[in-house]
């Protein structure tokens, strides 16, 4: 039986939809359940030649043995919900996504206040996708919840008590986390966060399991780092040197350029502390070093093997996964050596 809690290492998008997709598809887990803020994620999971955008759905669908649940702290908004319940037809995802009761409604008015706020949108940088404004209305008591909602009924469960009851008939859950360490509103670069924690811990507790529950935390990192939306960035580059290097990116949900940085391994080693990280998942590796493809760690060349070990001895802990493209074939699994 294995509880595991994925977290994004630095400001989201470190490529955790390729990860979890990994994971899920790997190690079959009987339930994945989403933690994280809600609609503002992007994940991107590329799979069997097909690429799809997420933001609310677990990214780990493609694994059609899962359950799939969404945690009572994640927001839901119910367009984008049953738009993704279409869009992921293929894979029979609206028969197996359960939401908590508890979950607190994204209303159009939520996402016209964080669109039409200067703070919001223009300050902060926000994704416009209502979170802000919702888990403010959470927080003052008086958001909808999704067992409200008579167009959810069909899909309302507990997500807490299913799941902490697969842990204890010896199964595997999957717990995806969204966003960043970086941007979370307790330890992030405040107030240039989103509207909530987004550690391991608060992830936990979104989808109602407690911390001695929890076995592994996996944190994904990619080669270099990037941001989007407003705030401080103490290794970021030039858009020019970013090209240059090739390693250029656009938002999945806003199509906003990003900020590209070089790897922080002093922010690598907080967000291992504040986590309680016992794997790293390294992404785009191929982006930096030429190995594109390699599943093997000996091929790997020397420099990127560096590279590695510099996060190993900065964070103290393993590197485990090592994505080399965004094919989930891509990937250089260690976990059998390392743990
Ligand atoms: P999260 O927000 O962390 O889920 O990241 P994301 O999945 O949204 O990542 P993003 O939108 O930045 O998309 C990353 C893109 O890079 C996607 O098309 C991924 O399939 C792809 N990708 C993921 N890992 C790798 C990798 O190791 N190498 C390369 N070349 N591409 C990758
Ligand atoms: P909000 O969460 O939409 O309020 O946005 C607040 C800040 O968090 C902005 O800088 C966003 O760009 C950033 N943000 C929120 N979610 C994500 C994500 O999934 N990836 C990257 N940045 C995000
Ligand atoms: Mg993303």
């Amino acid at each position: 039986m294995t509880c595991s809690i994925l977290t994004g290492g630095a400001w989201g998008d470190e490529g955790k939809g390729k990860c979890i997709t990994y994971f899920c598809k790997n190690d079959n887990p009987s339930i994945i359940a989403r933690a994280g803020v809600g609609p503002n994620a992007g994940h991107s999971v590329e799979f069997n030649g097909e690429k799809y955008g997420l933001r609310l759905i677990p990214s780990g669908f493609v694994n059609t043995d899962s359950e799939l649940l969404v945690g009572a702290g994640v927001l839901v908004d119910p367009e984008v919900l049953f738009h993704e319940f279409d869009y992921l037809k293929k894979y029979d995802v609206k028969s197996r996504t359960l939401i908590d009761g508890r979950c607190a409604i994204i209303k159009p008015e939520h996402r016209e206040r964080d669109k039409h706020s200067d703070y919001l949108s223009n300050k902060i940088g926000s994704t416009g996708s209502g979170c802000g404004p919702a888990n403010s209305d959470r927080v003052l008591r008086i958001a909808d919840l999704a067992k409200d909602i008579p167009e959810l009924e069909e899909y309302i469960t507990d997500v807490s008590l299913k799941v902490n009851d697969t842990i204890d008939e010896g199964n595997d859950v999957f717990i995806e986390g969204s966003q960043g360490f970086a941007l979370s509103l307790y330890y992030g670069t405040y107030p240039f966060v989103t509207s909530k924690d987004t550690c391991a811990s608060t992830f936990a507790a979104d989808v109602g399991v407690g911390p001695t529950k929890v076995d592994e935390v996996i944190s994904v990192f990619k080669s270099y780092i990037t941001r989007v939306g407003e705030g401080p960035f103490p290794t970021e580059i030039s858009q020019e040197e970013a090209a240059e290097k090739g390693i250029e990116e656009y938002g999945v949900v806003t199509g906003r350029r990003r900020r590209v940085g070089l790897f922080d391994y002093d922010l690598a080693k907080e967000s291992c502390r504040i986590n309680g990280t016992t794997q790293i998942a390294l992404t785009c590796v191929d982006k930096l070093y030429d190995c594109a493809g390699i599943t093997d760690y000996s091929l790997l060349p020397a420099d990127a093997k560096e590279f590695i070990n510099k996060i190993q001895t900065a964070t103290g802990v393993p590197v485990t996964i090592i994505s080399t493209g965004p094919d989930l074939k891509e990937t250089i699994d260690l976990r059998d050596e390392l743990l």
